[in-house]
């Protein structure tokens, strides 16, 4: 009987061996030694793809580095699992699914088969009755159930069901022309709901309802209040011209009181995390329009040609994920920063948050053995530059931690004012390079500075970044963006030998909250079994509640 090699682990390969190996010879090279040895790494290190363009030069590495990376990326078969996702091979092997975000925005006539049929036939299926419906509220055509106009669209969701629409909104709602506005609720605390309805007109009010499972509680019970809201002030018969919904599970739906003839569906291998090209992104075309939302998954697509077609060492979204392991898995990272230099992608830090958070935070192997020998997905964090500067830029700066960071901007404003742009922009430029160059302490002495200031007012630099750089922020930069990440992220996923398309991770805390609803909510001293943290937490809430404990 032949015999086949076992996979070897990912810290036994010899091609991760020999990063270590290199990595021992570089740790202190610092990042003016890289460029004093080497002053046109600027001019090399980087790459154009889409409509972005990547400057990798400020980091700690060479080019032996990209290529032991890339040696890495090639030994783990990055290429074939990147093909085997695109071609619909059930990769997430814990849910048997398939993992088909990318067909999403496959174009119209383009053939991605699943057990026998089309899907991209369905996803256009899907697509045209959204442009229909958006479109028909967008012109007034779909009214509400007192004849007026729609000007409010709410989306209820949470997760992937909220945080991909409402980025996209916030990021792009200039392209709309405010003909409808969008809000998004996803909260559980009923100050979400309350907040976001302040000041609305019930009669002009549509909401869309977004959840894949349509189960999930945060959204349901938002759901139950919304329909209220629309009930109470408009009557019953109101429901069907105030709400619609987005899932893959009709049943629910109609349970609910939605007809799913304003169901708007999707399908099990499109992960929530990567669904806001989607149905999940009604609330967002009705918004932007349908013709802006045709150039986010035009955005989408390019990115996806570019991942699918150039080579590893020339791959931005490959190199971004390579990157990334060099520091976490070598350099002992913690976090990435996520820090764009546009106000309008304010959500962006938090939606690639979910993304990256919830597809690689995971502990296990493919084949189900525990990973004790090396990480897997970083925190990633951020907020809009120039705000984060005045408040957490200290601690990468001067801190002790080592925090690579992602730096995003435009060349265009979109909403210019004055030398705004350029004063946001020559940020952009400059925290990059006083992180990575620093000042040292003869620079700060050479000031006359006192001796004794010295060691405070001295930035040791060397703290790795990325820069991305895009003319303008429009709907397909974003969508070449989101795929970037989408990518950058399987990239990680795959070389961490993890299934980047599974969230076990969130299943046993909505199983206890569950558990714990009846018993704040009983009207007599419930008997607690808990520990007793939190069974002590629980009686001091009814306490305060004046409820018997
Ligand atoms: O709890 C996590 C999660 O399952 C996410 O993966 C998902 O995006 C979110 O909840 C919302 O789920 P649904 O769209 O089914 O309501």
């Amino acid at each position: 009987m032949a015999t086949t090699d076992p996979v070897p682990q990912l810290t036994d390969r010899p091609e991760w061996k020999a990063l270590q190996a290199h990595h021992a010879e570089i740790q202190d090279r610092h990042l003016r030694a890289l460029f004093a040895e080497d002053p046109g790494r600027g001019e090399r290190m980087n790459l154009s793809a889409a409509g972005l363009y990547l400057d990798y030069s400020k980091n700690r590495l060479t080019d032996e580095t990209i290529g032991l990376l890339v040696q890495l990326a090639e030994a783990c078969g990055v290429t074939d699992g990147r093909d085997a996702m695109f071609a619909g091979e059930r990769i997430n092997i814990t849910e048997n699914r398939a993992v088909l975000h990318t067909a999403l925005r496959a174009p119209k006539g383009a053939s991605v088969m699943l057990d026998g049929k089309n899907v991209v036939d369905d996803v256009h299926e899907v697509l045209d009755r959204m442009k229909a419906f958006a479109a028909s509220v967008r012109d007034g055509s779909w009214t509400g159930h007192t004849g007026k106009r729609i000007t409010t669209v709410i989306n209820i969701g949470i997760g992937g069901s909220d945080l991909g629409p409402s980025m996209v909104w916030d990021a792009l709602s200039p392209f709309g022309d405010h003909v409808v506005e969008c809000r998004y609720v996803s909260n559980v605390d009923s100050v979400d709901f309350v907040e976001k309805t302040r000041g609305l007109d019930p009669a002009q009010t549509l909401f869309v309802i977004a959840s894949k499972t349509f189960t999930t509680l945060e959204t349901l019970a938002n759901a139950h209040t919304a329909r209220d809201w629309i009930t109470n002030a408009l009557g019953d018969e109101a429901t069907p011209k105030h709400f619609v919904a987005v899932s893959t599970n009709a049943d629910e739906v109609a349970k609910f009181g939605i007809d799913t003839k304003n169901m708007f569906g999707f399908w099990d291998w499109v992960g929530g995390r990567y669904s806001v090209d989607s149905a999940v992104g009604l609330s967002t075309m009705v918004g932007i329009g349908p013709d802006h939302f045709d150039e986010l998954l035009a955005g989408f697509r390019e990115m996806d040609d570019h991942f699918r077609e150039a080579p590893l060492a020339e791959n931005m979204p490959a190199l971004l994920g390579l990157i990334g392991v060099w520091y976490s898995n070598f350099f002992g990272a913690e976090t990435v920063a996520i820090l764009p230099y546009a106000q309008y992608l304010d959500r962006l830090s938090a939606y690639f948050q979910q993304l990256d958070m919830e597809s690689d935070g995971k502990s296990v192997r493919r084949d189900g053995t525990p990973i004790t020998d090396y990480s897997t997905g970083p925190i990633v964090w951020g907020q809009p530059g120039t705000n984060g500067q005045h408040a957490y830029y200290q601690l990468i700066h001067q801190g002790t931690r080592l925090i690579p960071a992602d730096f995003i901007g435009f060349a265009y404003s979109n909403a210019p004012l004055g030398d705004h742009p350029d004063l946001l922009m020559s940020n952009f430029f400059a925290q990059p390079e006083a992180l990575a160059f620093g000042k040292t302490a003869e620079q700060v002495a050479a000031e006359g500075v006192p001796a004794e200031q010295v060691p405070h007012r001295t930035f040791n630099g060397n703290h790795p970044t990325n820069s991305i750089l895009a003319e303008r922020l429009t709907p397909r930069t974003l969508g070449n963006i989101i795929a970037l990440y989408e990518h950058k992220i399987f990239t990680q996923g795959w070389i961490w030998d993890i299934n980047s398309f599974d969230q076990w991770g969130v299943e046993l805390g909505k199983v206890l909250a569950k558990r714990i609803i009846p018993e704040l909510e009983a009207t007599e001293a419930p008997h607690l079994a808990h520990d007793s943290s939190t069974s002590t937490l629980i009686r001091k809430y009814r306490e305060m509640l004046g409820r018997p404990v």
